[in-house]
Order: C-alpha cells, then sequence, then structure tokens
C-alpha cells in the first residue's frame, strides 16, 4: 500500500504507458525520421520480469491502466505472454482494505488494481492474433490508421503492407473488443480530405474514430500550417454527421461525440487546446525510463536502478522524483519542435 501519485500541481496519475519495443515495422513519416535511428540492443531494453515488476510497482502506486505501446509493439516477441503477465494485475494494487464501498480510499482514489490493460497498435500483425490477445486478458485496442487508400498508406508509412492492416482492423472489430479505437493523425494537405470517409467507418461499424492534431516531434517534418485543428475539422464533420457531445472522463486526452445512429468521432487536440491540466499518464520507454511528460526530455532510468539491486522502496522514490519534476504545461507548439526530446517512435506515443 503507498501513497497516491499526486504531482505538485495536484493531478492523480492513474495511468501508465509502456513502450514494450523501440523497433516498428512501418516508418510513418510523422512518428520517426527517415534515418539515423538505431534499434536498441536485446539487452537494453526491459526484460518481461523487469516490465512485471515495473508495473506492479505502479499497480501499487494507485495506476489503473496500462496501456502497451511500441514502436510496433506486437513486434515484441512472445508479446501474447506478457499481456497475460500483466493481466495478473487486475484485482491487485492498493489495499482493498483501506478502500470504502464505492472503492474509494482515504485520499478518494478509486482503484482497486489494474483495470484497464490496453495496446496501441498499427495493426500489421493483428491479424490472427486479435482473439488470442483478448483470450489472454488485454481489453482495450487502439488502431493507427491514416488513410483508407492504398497508395496514400505506403506514402505515408513508407511501406505497403495496407491490406494487412485492414485485416487486422476488420479482425479486431469482429473479436470485439470494447471501445475499439481507430486514430487518424489528420495532416494539411495531405489526407484531410478523408475525414468524412473515416467520420462513415465509424458510423458503419459502431466503433471510435478519433481525429489527432499533428504534433512536433524530432524530424518529423511538422509546420504550424499542417495541423488541421478540432475547429476546422468539427466544421466539416457538422455539415454532413450529426454530432452530439459526449460524457467525458477525468484524464481523456480526446473532446468526445456520438455519431447519431451508433458510433463516435473524438478529436485529440493537443496542438490548439491543451489538456495537461487534467494529464494522469506517465511513460516508461522501452529501454526503462521514466518520463513525466510526453514533450518533457527529463528522464530518470530505473532499468539501470533494477539492475544494481535497487529495492522496490528505492524504486517508489525514484517515480514520485521523477514525477515531482512534471512540468505544469507543455510549452508552445514552435518551441516543443525545436527541443531535443525523443521521436515519437522512442517514446511510444
Ligand atoms: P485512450 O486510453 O483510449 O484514451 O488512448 P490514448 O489516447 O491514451 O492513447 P493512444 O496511444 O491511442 O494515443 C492517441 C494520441 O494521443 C497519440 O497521438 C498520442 O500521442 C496522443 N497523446 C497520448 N498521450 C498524450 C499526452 O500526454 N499529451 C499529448 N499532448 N498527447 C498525447
Ligand atoms: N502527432 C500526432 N500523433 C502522432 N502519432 C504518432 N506521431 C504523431 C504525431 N506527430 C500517433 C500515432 C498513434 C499514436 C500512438 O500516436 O498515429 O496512433
Ligand atoms: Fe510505427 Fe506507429 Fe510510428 Fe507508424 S506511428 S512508425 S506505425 S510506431
Amino acid at each position: 500500500m503507498s501513497m497516491p501519485l499526486i504531482d505538485s500541481f495536484g493531478r492523480l496519475h492513474t495511468y501508465l504507458r509502456i513502450s514494450v519495443t523501440d523497433r516498428c515495422n512501418l516508418r510513418c513519416r510523422y512518428c520517426m525520421p527517415s534515418e539515423g535511428l538505431q534499434w536498441k540492443k536485446r539487452e537494453e531494453l526491459l526484460s518481461f520480469e523487469e516490465i512485471e515488476r515495473l508495473a506492479a510497482i505502479f499497480v501499487g502506486m494507485g495506476v489503473n491502466k496500462i496501456r502497451l505501446t511500441g514502436g510496433e509493439p506486437m513486434l515484441r516477441r512472445d508479446f501474447p505472454e506478457l499481456v497475460a503477465r500483466l493481466a495478473r494485475l487486475r484485482e491487485s494494487g492498493l489495499n482493498k482494505s483501506r478502500l470504502n464501498k464505492s472503492g474509494l480510499n482515504k485520499s478518494g482514489l478509486n482503484t482497486t488494481g489494474l483495470k484497464d490493460l490496453a495496446m496501441t497498435t498499427n495493426a500489421t500483425l493483428l491479424a490472427g492474433q486479435a482473439a488470442l490477445l483478448k483470450e489472454k486478458g488485454l481489453s482495450h485496442i487502439n488502431i493507427s490508421l491514416d488513410s483508407f487508400k492504398p497508395e496514400r498508406f505506403e506514402q505515408i508509412t513508407r511501406l505497403s503492407c495496407f491490406e494487412a492492416v485492414k485485416a487486422g482492423l476488420h479482425e479486431a472489430i469482429a473479436a470485439g473488443f470494447s471501445k475499439l479505437k481507430l486514430n487518424m493523425v489528420v495532416i494539411a494537405g495531405f489526407n484531410d480530405d478523408e475525414i468524412l470517409d473515416f467520420a462513415a467507418f465509424a458510423s458503419e461499424h459502431k466503433i471510435n474514430v478519433r481525429f489527432i492534431e499533428f504534433m512536433p516531434f524530432k524530424d518529423n517534418d511538422w509546420q504550424i500550417d499542417k495541423v488541421v485543428t478540432f475547429k476546422e475539422m468539427k466544421t466539416t464533420l457538422d455539415k454532413h454527421f450529426q454530432l452530439s457531445p459526449a460524457k467525458q472522463e477525468a484524464g481523456d486526452v480526446a473532446r468526445d461525440f456520438e455519431l447519431a445512429g451508433g458510433g463516435s468521432l473524438s478529436f485529440i487536440t493537443s496542438m490548439s487546446e491543451s489538456f495537461c491540466s487534467s494529464c494522469n499518464r506517465l511513460r516508461l520507454t522501452s529501454d526503462g525510463s521514466m518520463k513525466s511528460c510526453l514533450f518533457y526530455p527529463a528522464e530518470i532510468n530505473l532499468r539501470d536502478a533494477m539492475r544494481q539491486n535497487a529495492s522496490d522502496e528505492e524504486l517508489r522514490g525514484m517515480i514520485r522524483g521523477c514525477l515531482a519534476g512534471k512540468p505544469e504545461a507543455h510549452p508552445p507548439a514552435e518551441e516543443i519542435a525545436a527541443r531535443d526530446n525523443r521521436s515519437m517512435i522512442e517514446i511510444g506515443g
């Protein structure tokens, strides 16, 4: 039992994103530079045991949602086994005897252990695996797809495997993952003409499509005039679809709208309307560094501490130290672009 993860600005942290590999089988232009990235060596990555140990420590500190990311998480060997191991953290976490009937402890923390075990994937390897992952304990999947046009898909990912992605996406829908989300990074002059097609897909398959404002990272060719803002997208969509605001949950990064007739649309407004004030996220990179903010370069290395025999208590101290340095908000977009942060593929989103 441990004190909840509250930072200097009063934000409660209950969501951990764990990158399980820095490798990807795609080369999305907005995510990674075309050359110069060196994949990490096997021994640099956290082992399954190390991931499990850190995940258990975070859950003991109040984390109730873990998302596995990459690179592409499914490239990690024996990925379904990792899912099964982490799924065992369900119903662990804060000491239940200290919780009242509604599952709240004295600090008002609403958790009884791990609730959600999620993954964000490019879906290239999902066909044939979706049902298995669900069986192993994966509860939510977000799929990244930026175009339904095969040639355009290839242009953005620098690879041609659109058919595999399509198969993976449909299999995930069929496997019945609740709240399946499709992430589309919208880039002006490139794929913004497909917004309506994506909305129609959400409506047809009764899933959630999220339109993401293009964000700046190291060498990702970002310019302010390539950002399509939430307001611009909403204006386009309102002409063709009936959107009504949905109930928001604490820590949501997206503005959610229900579609009349089923399905929903969301907007991730990182550039036009920051949602930092309700941020509940922490991150672990594949090489075992903890980051308190996507756009803040500072990291602390938990892997090396573990390999030098740090105790759980010492690791908790390091985690709190990292959280104490979390900034109140990310800097303006132009400043972010100039910073020496890791690229998106290394952070895992
Ligand atoms: P849910 O758990 O379903 O809400 O998913 P998620 O939005 O946390 O995860 P996902 O991996 O699908 O990320 C979707 C988009 O949100 C990506 O473009 C992320 O980079 C962006 N995003 C995730 N976390 C943050 C954050 O802390 N700050 C900002 N500005 N953007 C973020
Ligand atoms: N801006 C916005 N979203 C991005 N993603 C990757 N790079 C960027 C960027 N520069 C998205 C991916 C994936 C999620 C983890 O982050 O499309 O859905
Ligand atoms: Fe790979 Fe996702 Fe980055 Fe594309 S956005 S290169 S699929 S990690």
